[in-house]
């Protein structure tokens, strides 16, 4: 039996902060350890010695948390004539360099092939090679009779959730009879709808528009998904799910219109979730007008958003208030520059922002993003940043209390960050396979020293201590976060 005791440090759970020891055997916490007045500190020593060998941990001067639950990466995403840089080797090592230990990715069906096809070509290209541990959603490209059955398979196995796209026309586009039938079945399997919310079709007139006016420039892959683009298909695919009488958790959210429709929704007691990511709160279209086809960088959809017209603070009050619930990263990295393998990325929309392939890294970066915007900048207490970081996505996607917080009986995910120090972000000090950050040069407070996985030091010391292989596939029970 492995033991190891985290000793000293105070622990953060979305609900507790509390200066205590953490005991771990065998990769599952199994006690944890009030210190001072009324706590079984006392006993610790003589129980530790009762016990037997135990690896220790001082963290002494810092924090004790759940590990970071990413419920939206794309691995080797196949996108605009290229691919995610990533794999699930060099992504989810990434990961676990940032302290998430769960992330839960996308696999995807081909339009003509069957959506167990695809699963069963996603979950190829992740076995044997993660570092950490991972879920599943299915993307489905293609609502019919058969798909709709393949969902309850999908369910049975511990797949759970379905994102479907009002974006992306001719590729990943489902209309709103697929959307609406696909929600029926969710109503009756209880999946999870997660919606990729714009309104592809006007957005499609828009940049043809703009490409015909010259209006060739990164930035303009924002003006022509305009906030209105985000808040319609929002609004619509709220008004699908209630009629439906399924769940709804809209992903990567940058409009402050779509946050108020997901509000509305929540309002009137309906289960709709929103979704936002780093990205939308710290990025603007001054990144995206950055010279020299550097805005390219900062392309994803939904797309970053004018600082000046108040997105970023609905989003951080979303996240406060609750009526946002999550922040992922949509990790979907391209390089600017050559790949080794892959080619050209970003460089093939210069002269024609409509090529540049859509999405960004992030995978590695959002829990010290977030620690540092949320907590040292005080928008968000410590249990909040818990909450949106890994408790909540846990629970919207069926893995608590596995997975999301430190309790007895849960996996021993659990990081030690440090918060008394800064740092600067730089593409330097990165793992993830891609030749930049977007938020190179910024300075950040707090680090996050230990990573661990079910027990396993994954990082510390400042070194890697995985392997591929050592994180493992799991399956997950339907939304436990329903009213
Ligand atoms: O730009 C993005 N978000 N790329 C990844 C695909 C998606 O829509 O999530
Ligand atoms: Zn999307
Ligand atoms: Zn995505």
């Amino acid at each position: 039996m492995s033991r190891m005791l985290i000793k000293g440090g105070t622990v953060v759970t979305a609900t507790e902060i509390m200066d205590a020891d953490v005991l771990i055997e065998d990769g599952a916490v199994v006690a944890i350890y009030a210190r001072g007045a009324g706590g079984v500190a006392g006993d610790l020593a003589r129980a530790v010695a009762e016990i037997g060998a135990v690896t220790v941990i001082d963290a002494a001067g810092k924090y004790v948390m759940p590990g970071g639950v990413d419920v939206h990466t794309h691995m080797e995403l196949p996108f605009g004539g290229t691919y995610a840089s990533d794999d699930f080797e060099s992504g989810t090592r990434a990961a676990a360099w940032g302290g998430t230990t769960t992330i839960i990715d996308f696999a995807v069906q081909t339009i003509g092939e069957s959506m167990m096809s695809g699963y069963e070509q996603w979950m190829a290209k992740a076995e044997g090679r993660c570092a950490v541990d991972y879920g599943m959603h299915m993307i489905v490209s293609d609502v019919n009779d058969q798909t709709l059955k393949e969902m309850d398979t999908l369910i049975a196995d511990g797949v759970t959730s379905f994102k479907l796209f009002m974006a992306y026309p001719g590729v990943l586009y489902s209309d709103d009879g697929k959307i609406f039938r696909a929600m029926q079945k969710a109503s009756e399997n209880g999946g999870m709808i997660m919606m990729h919310a714009e309104n592809g079709i006007v957005i499609d007139v828009l940049r043809e528009q703009a490409i015909l006016r010259g209006q060739t420039d990164p930035i303009y892959h924002s003006v022509t998904r305009p906030p209105v683009t985000e808040a319609e298909a929002t609004h619509r695919a709220i008004a699908y799910a209630e009629l439906a009488g399924a769940p709804l958790y809209v992903v990567h959210m940058s409009a402050k219109e779509a946050v108020a429709e997901v509000a509305a929704a929540r309002d009137r007691g309906l289960n709709v979730f929103g979704e936002t990511c780093p990205q939308y709160l710290y990025l603007g279209w001054n990144n995206l007008r950055e010279p020299d086809f550097e805005g390219a960088k900062y392309v994803c959809s939904t797309p970053v958003r004018n600082w000046d017209d108040g997105h970023q603070d609905a989003l951080w009050q979303g996240l406060a208030t609750n009526d946002l619930q999550v922040v992922s990263t949509d990790h979907c990295p391209f390089c600017m520059n050559d790949h080794p393998t892959l080619g050209t990325q970003k460089r093939l929309g210069e002269g024609d922002f409509t090529k540049i392939p859509n999405g960004l890294p992030g995978v590695e970066e959002r829990m010290q993003l977030l620690y540092d915007g949320a907590v040292a900048e005080g928008r968000l207490n410590l249990n909040r940043f818990v909450e949106v970081t890994a408790t909540t996505p846990a629970k919207m996607f069926g893995l608590y209390p596995r997975k999301g917080t430190i309790a007895i009986g849960s996996d021993a995910d659990i990081i030690i960050l440090d918060p008394d120090t800064t740092r600067t972000m730089s593409v330097e000090h990165n793992h993830m396979d891609v030749d930049y950050t977007c938020y190179e040069g910024k300075e950040i407070h707090g680090s996050i020293d230990v990573v661990l996985s079910r027990g396993r030091v994954l990082i510390e010391g400042g070194e890697y201590h995985g392997s591929p292989g050592d994180g493992a596939f799991l399956p997950r029970s339907t939304s436990q976060y329903l009213l």
